[in-house]
């Protein structure tokens, strides 16, 4: 294990997907994880991420100093870099020209850590403080033409600093230098594979299972089907799955979960109608946050309802992930909130008594993805877009009812469709259809028509808390106008979105 000390820097959590890239396991800490505690873990190495303070400022981040006894070997990137130097008693100063972006770093030095680097490269720099008069202690490995410490090793201990960031893509070779310390300084062999986590996942399973039956919510989406195909494989029929049909969903959904849980993973899978339980409490509500809040309430009181009459059920599975963990700040060694994403609603409330399993609470989102993969889901449903909670009723704007739902769901299908057909699909991180509360006038034949209008949405994004809109072909968006003009009932005209995010959100509601 590595075990990377999160001083609050954005770039924390690829420091920690660069390493298991490599296949070494990695784990974001506090960054003022005792070093007690941190002998306690016993990882191979530390790496302190960057951080948004400056080490000088009054309650800025520091180490424990003692974890530089531990003989355990360190790399510090930038804040890191400086709070292991000023610890070690070298001077952080301001920078007198602070540099952001493309640097040009120059080797001086070998050393382990640039092994197989060439002797100039490209690094991302964000920076506006240095270390100065570093101590004697010290040698320099690189240098940029405005920061002469651009990378420095302790003379005596496995200790190394780099200002630059290792972990971004628009730093060349920066994969490289990670592998370096994680293989060559800390010794790690790199055999983490998603195959083994899911053996040691499955054996953990089962001892905290025992007889007693688990109940997985299937939502249709990556996480939770993932979830579900784990808990088969550990614990087979002792598996119940409960699907809510809430009338909300894309064209398709309820029957693929019912091939997929009830036929290919025959699991014992509940799948609730309750279309006219969700439709009845929606209707006349036009308000965003009301509806969100109705279909929270319905889910949860048909979840009950089903749950209740299923016998041992003891424990309730979750398709909780790594940064949802990070964020909410829920593991004591773990970092602390910095950054607060988009919460999943719709969660399970504490009171329906079930203890909870997360088999993938320390995973990522592509790692989740290779592990269904390796359970045998289908690339089709491990690579689909997300869908909200809320469902299609986010993107009904204003009233909800089945008849409009039925022509959203239908020009959707079609706008998916052709993102398949085109090769598009996988190139944008979310698309989908919106049907808008309004008519326009239009032609169709002679007659003029009185319609709905259909927009549709396409984004291309890292994180979902950004987006842009994508760039899609001129061509696509006809055939698709084309398509859900001449076979959606009601619908005269199609839009596309040119919106980002920010100032516009993704959905529309
Ligand atoms: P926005 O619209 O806020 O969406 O830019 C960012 C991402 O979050 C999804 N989203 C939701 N997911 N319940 C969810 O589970 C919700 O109420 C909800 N609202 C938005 C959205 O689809 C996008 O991926």
């Amino acid at each position: 294990t590595i075990l990377v000390l999160d001083f609050g820097s954005q770039t924390a959590q690829l420091i920690a997907r660069r390493v298991r890239d490599q296949h070494v396991f990695c784990q974001l800490v506090r960054h003022d994880l005792s070093a007690k505690r941190i002998k306690e873990l016993a990882p191979k190495g530390l790496i302190l991420s960057g951080g948004p303070a400056s080490v000088y400022a009054d309650g800025s981040p520091q180490v424990d100093p003692e974890i530089f006894e531990l003989g355990i070997p360190i790399l510090g990137i930038c804040y890191g870099m400086q709070a292991a130097c000023k610890a070690m008693g070298c001077e952080i100063k301001p920078s007198t020209s602070r540099e952001f972006g493309h640097t040009e770093i120059l080797r001086k030095d070998g050393g382990d850590l640039f092994a197989g680097l060439p002797e100039k490269f490209t690094a991302w720099m964000s920076h506006g403080d240095r270390v100065e008069n570093l101590h004697e202690n010290f040698v320099v490995l690189a240098e940029t033409v405005d920061c002469p410490n651009a990378a420095i090793k302790h003379r005596e201990r496995e200790l190394y600093g780099i200002q630059f960031h290792p972990e971004v893509t628009h730093t060349q070779h920066g994969e490289n230098l990670i592998g370096n310390f994680i293989r060559e300084i800390c010794g790690c062999e790199g055999s983490w594979k998603i195959s083994s986590f899911i053996e040691q996942e499955c054996e953990v399973i089962r001892e905290r299972v025992g007889n007693s039956r688990v109940i997985c919510g299937l939502s249709g989406g990556v996480d939770s089907s993932v979830t579900a195909a784990l808990l088969y494989k550990a614990i087979g029929s002792q598996l119940t799955c409960i699907f809510v049909d809430n009338g909300l969903l894309r064209n398709g959904e309820r029957e693929q979960v019912e091939y997929e849980f009830g036929e290919h993973f025959k699991t014992d899978l509940h799948v609730v109608d309750a279309r006219d339980r969700f439709l009845n409490g929606l209707a006349g509500v036009s308000d965003p946050q009301e509806k969100r809040k109705i279909i929270g309430k319905t889910f949860i009181d048909v979840f009950k309802d089903e749950s209740k009459d299923i016998d041992d059920a003891r424990f309730l599975a979750q398709g909780t992930l790594y940064p949802d963990v990070i964020e909410s700040g829920a593991n004591p060694d773990g970092p602390a909130a910095t950054i607060k994403y988009h919460h999943n609603v719709g969660g399970l409330p504490k009171e329906l008594g079930f203890e909870l399993i997360e088999p993938m609470r320390m995973l990522f989102k592509d790692e989740v993805r290779l592990m269904g993969k390796e359970l045998g889901l289908p690339d089709k449903l491990i690579w689909r877009h997300p869908f909200p909670g809320p469902g299609l009723a986010v993107r009904c704007l204003g009233a909800v009812n089945a008849e409009r739902l039925a022509t959203l769901r239908e020009a959707d299908a079609i706008f998916i469709d052709e993102l398949y057909e085109s090769n598009y699909y996988h190139k944008v991180q979310q698309a989908f259809a919106v049907l808008l509360p309004l008519q326009t006038v239009g032609v169709m034949g002679d007659a003029r028509t009185y319609e709905d209008v259909i927009a549709i949405r396409s984004v291309d994004t890292d994180n979902f808390m950004t987006a842009d809109w994508s760039r899609l072909p001129y061509d696509l968006l006809q055939r698709v106008s084309t398509r859900i003009i001449n076979s959606v009932r009601g619908v005269n005209r199609v839009v596309y979105d040119v919106s980002s995010k920010p100032p516009s959100t993704i959905e529309w509601e």
